[in-house]
């Protein structure tokens, strides 16, 4: 690191930190949580070095509670962030947040002939167990549709 040179993320006095966010979902949470719309002191980092990720993304939310939802929204988006409280400077929780087993009103289907996308009731998929491919990597996780049985993977996944 060349001295002086390098300005650090400024820590935070109260609020939320996400943490070790695969860089590509960086944008995504922004959207989810809506954070344009946010009055308070916001800092999006992506690209920034880690030893366990080899590239994360940070966001750091000012004054922020997330709510249920949106924790769930973020464990769909990103599973394997971690959640930090943070209180008069200091860390006061850390989490790891779970999947989900049940996602209930939080994503589309994307059947269009499906009964979720025609008649006015919540959206319902379960988390089909991964199986481990033959090189032991864990594969993609999966939801399918609790109507229509449509599958649809991570990386599909439609926030409503
Ligand atoms: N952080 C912050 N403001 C604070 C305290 C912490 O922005 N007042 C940020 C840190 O920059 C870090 C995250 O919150 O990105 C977690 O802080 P900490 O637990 O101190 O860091 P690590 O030990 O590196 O976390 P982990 O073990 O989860 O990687
Ligand atoms: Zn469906």
């Amino acid at each position: 690191m060349s001295e002086g040179r390098e300005l650090l993320i400024r820590a935070i006095k109260n609020g939320i930190v996400i943490d070790h966010i695969p860089s590509e979902k960086v944008f995504a949470i922004v959207e989810i949580l809506k954070l344009k719309e946010y009055s308070e002191r916001i800092t999006v980092a992506t690209n920034m070095p880690s030893s366990s990720l080899g590239r994360k993304g940070i966001i750091k939310i000012e004054e922020k509670i997330l709510e249920e939802k949106e924790l769930n929204n973020i464990s769909l988006l990103a599973p394997n962030v971690t959640i930090n409280i943070i209180d008069n400077y200091e860390v006061v929780e850390k989490s790891k947040l779970d999947k989900l087993d049940k996602v209930i009103g939080l994503m589309k289907c994307d059947n269009p002939k499906c009964i979720s996308n025609h008649e006015n009731i919540e959206t319902k998929f379960i988390r089909v167990e991964e199986d481990l491919n033959e090189n032991n990597l864990e594969e993609k996780t999966k939801y399918k549709c609790f109507y229509c049985e449509k599958i649809i993977l991570e990386d599909e996944i439609q926030i409503q």
